[in-house]
Parts: structure tokens; sequence; C-alpha cells
């Protein structure tokens, strides 16, 4: 047990209380934040007379040493210490001596934390928007090769009318955009600097706030000590984006179970991401897929989390705001994870073409254009869908396709069809004409696709404005 505040106290704390109150299990996961944060703080601290210069020199080439040390396996993070600040500052003191005592000058923990947690969730921000940008090159490549593949649309999981791959994937292709816009917001309105808040107060010491948020690749300080230090409000935005994000990447995972299941076989999964029965020899199951649906509600439930920690919290800092973490980092990992397995298994899917239009063809997906026929043909809608609907049971009896009657079967419905009918509602005219702006039809879709293109060729890099080191 090594604690930072032992002054004040005459009793050893308990050993259990000990263990409920320490966060060093994992709030190690930010260790470099906690020492890029350091770093910053001991340079603004020499800059401004308030170190010495070479003391300030000693404690950065130090804090870079224990960096490395940690990296390279050489120092072993020890979980005798309360937290990672304390980890990080007894060692320095144990290998730089009294200089090492000075590097908590005009710092708190509660700034220290605050400014940790949101390097790190500012990182989490960048990586998982690179791997969303790959999951919208697969989906784009997928759209570029399926324009003229024609699949059923459904609704209510009833196939509804003819549309295309390239269609239904762009569907996904726009929550995923949206999924990085929102990220983008989140950047820019999280990218300021709690460091120099104190405790709750701020200090009595001349910190160069501008000068630390500037180091750390921030716009600049935050605006208030105590909200600096209470504020997790960045946090719960990025979990509910990544709530949204695994939303979306559970629906297309139930899609792809759907499209994979023997009843369907749009699809096939590749090897690498399948798995077997351990009884049944047959199987070959979407294992990935369902685990990423399964995994969305461990996503909201750190969002629903935090959400309930701090709406109790008087200002400013709160040791309930420890309780920000461990399911924060599970989140942030689990996202990433789903991102990156559902983009690789999306990749090496095989789209069964021949399924996909036989499917569109047999289910009645062309009675809609069927009616626009008869409403070309001077026939009210509203006559036409009657007119349609006694064809569809007629078709049902028989057995039939729409396209497979005679002249004659569908003149005794109607005598307005006449033999271009047949043309009409053949699956490549109802897709081919459906040509207004966000609809299957192939020139529709070709200019859809341009944009998305221009899009992932132009998009405002945000790893261009800061990385972590
Ligand atoms: N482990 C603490 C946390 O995560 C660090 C801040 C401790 N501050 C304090 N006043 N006890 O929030």
């Amino acid at each position: 047990m090594a604690q930072l505040w032992g002054g004040r106290f005459t009793k050893e704390t308990d050993k259990l209380v000990y263990n409920f109150n320490a966060s060093i299990g994992f709030d190690q996961k930010f260790y470099k934040q906690d020492i890029e944060g350091s770093i910053a703080h001991v340079i603004m601290l020499g800059r401004q007379g308030i170190l010495t210069k070479e003391e300030s020199n000693q404690i950065v080439d130090c804090l870079c040493s224990i960096r490395a040390d940690v990296e390279n396996g050489v120092l072993e993070i020890s979980d005798e210490y309360e937290d990672i600040h304390s980890f990080v500052e007894a060692t320095l003191i144990d290998r730089l001596g009294d200089v090492g005592k000075k590097l908590h000058t005009g710092r708190s923990r509660n700034d220290q934390v605050a400014l940790d947690m949101r390097l790190y969730t500012r990182l989490q921000v960048l990586e998982t928007d690179d791997l969303l940008k790959e999951l919208l090159e697969t989906i784009l490549k997928i759209m570029e090769e399926n324009v003229d593949t024609i699949m059923p649309g459904f609704t209510h999981l009833q196939k509804a009318q003819p549309i295309t791959l390239a269609h239904h994937m762009g569907a996904y292709f726009e929550m995923f955009k949206r999924d990085r816009s929102r990220l983008h917001d989140i950047y820019v309105r999280m990218n300021y600097c709690p460091l120099g808040s104190g405790a709750l107060a701020g200090t009595t010491y001349p910190l160069d706030r501008e000068l630390t948020a500037e180091l750390m690749g921030f716009y600049g300080p935050t605006l208030n000590s105590m909200d600096g230090v209470s504020d997790r409000d960045y946090l719960i935005e990025f979990l509910s984006a990544a709530s949204t994000i695994m939303m979306h990447l559970s629906r297309f995972s139930e899609e792809v179970i759907i499209w994979n299941s023997n009843e369907y076989q749009f699809v096939e999964i590749d090897d690498a991401y399948s798995t077997g029965s351990s009884i049944m020899p047959q199987k070959k199951n979407p294992d990935i897929a369902e685990l990423v649906r399964g995994k969305t509600g461990r996503v909201y439930g750190a969002l629903m989390s935090l959400l309930t920690t701090m709406k109790g919290i008087p200002l400013a800092y709160n040791k309930d705001m420890q309780e920000d973490k461990e399911l924060s980092f599970d989140a942030m990992d689990t996202v990433k994870g789903c991102i990156a397995l559902f983009n690789g298994m999306l990749a090496t899917m095989k789209f069964n073409k021949e399924r996909m239009y036989a499917s569109a063809n047999g289910g009645f997906t062309n009675a809609t254009d069927a009616a626009d026929y008869l409403v070309n043909h001077g026939v009210p809608f509203r006559d036409a869908h009657g007119i349609i609907g006694q064809l569809v049971l007629y078709c049902i009896d028989q057995k039939k396709a729409i396209d497979e009657l005679s002249l004659e079967e569908l003149k005794a419905i109607s005598p307005v069809f006449e033999a271009d009918i047949y043309d009409a509602i053949s699956m490549e005219t109802c897709v081919s004409k459906r040509l207004t702006i966000g609809a299957p039809g192939q020139e529709a879709m070709k200019k859809v696709i341009e944009e998305e293109r221009a899009y992932l060729n132009e998009d405002w890099d945000i790893d261009d404005e800061y990385k972590i080191r």
C-alpha cells in the first residue's frame, strides 16, 4: 500500500478500503497520457520559473525514461500503488530523489485525471474514426461492384420492391458516414485542456495554461476550473456515438445472419470468419456477426452507467467519477474490435447474385410497377392497386410469378394489359426506372457512388489535427 497523502493520518488504511478505493488495476491503461500530461506540466513549470530549467529538464528526461521502460517491459506497473498517478510520481522520486518531489507543484490529481481521461478519449475518437473510414472503403467497393446486382428490398421482412446490392450497402455507407461526423463534432467540442484547474479552484502559481494546452494539441484551456475537473460530457457523448455505431453494426449483423441462413443463402461468410459446431459437422455459423450484435448491449451499458453516475454529483470532483473508467475502456475496446472484425468479415464475404435475383423475381416485388403500368394506361391508382391485388391472389393460387402468366390470363383480370407489360415489370426495368437521387436505379446510384468516393478522398482527416505520440 503506497499512498501520496499519508501526512494527516494516524492509522493505516484498512486493506479492504484500500482495495475498494484503488484504481491502478484499470487506470494504468492511460499511463502514456498520464506521462504526456506530466511532461507538458513540467515544461511549463520550467518556462514560468516555478521550477528551474534544470529541474524541469531533469524531470522531463526521467519521465521519458519511465515511459520507455514501461513500454519495453523493463518497468512493471505495480499494483501496490493507489493509482497510475501515484505510481509515476513515486517512480520519479525513486529515480530522481528530491527533484522528483516537485512534479506535482500547482497540480491536483483532479485536473490530472480529468486531463488523462480526455487525452485517452481523444485518441479513441481518432482510432474509431480511422476504423470507420476503412469500413466505408470496404462498403464503397462492394457498391461499385454491384450497381447491377438485383436483390429484393424488404419492409416488415417481406419482399417489397427490387433494389440492388449497391443500394442496400449504400444505406449503411450513409449511417457510418454520419457516425464519423458525430466523432468529428465530439473532437471539436472536447478538445480543450483541463490541466491547471487544480483541485477545483485553479492554483496560486502563475501557470501558463495556454502553453500546456498547446503542447498537447488542444485548442486552448477550459474556461472554468470547477467544470474543468468535473466535466465528463465529452465521454458521455463518445459513449453515445459508440452506442450508435454499435446499433448500426448490430442491424447490419442481423442482416448478414439472415442472408447467411440456409433459407436465404444470399451470402457466404468466408471460412476464416465463421465457426463450426462441436456436434453438428454440417454447421458453419455466423458467430462474428452474432457477437457484434451481442456486444452492442455492453456499449449501451457503459453509456447508461456513466449517465447515472454523473446525474447526482455536486460540483466539483467526487470519487464517484472514478467509475467513468472501467466500463468506458471496455466500450472503447469493444467498438473498435467490432468495427475491425465486421470489416474483415464483410470484405471477404461472397454474395450469391443468382439467389438474390431469383428471390427478387419470385416475390411479387414488381407488383407496384405492375400497378404503375395500369396507371400509365389511364387506370386510377386506387383501382390499379385493387386489380394487381387480385392478380397476386391469382398468381399465388397458380403458383406462378406475375410475368409467368400468359397475356390471356392477364387480360382476363384487366383488358388494359398489352404485350409490353412483360418488359415493364422485369426486374431490370423496375430498378433502372427508379432514377431520383437516392434511389437504386443505376444512373442515380452511380452519381451517389461518385459523391461518396469524393467524400472518402477529400474528407477532413482528423489525424492531421493531432495524434498523441
Ligand atoms: N483515481 C481517481 C479518479 O479516477 C483520481 C483522482 C483522485 N482524486 C481525489 N481527489 N481522490 O478519479
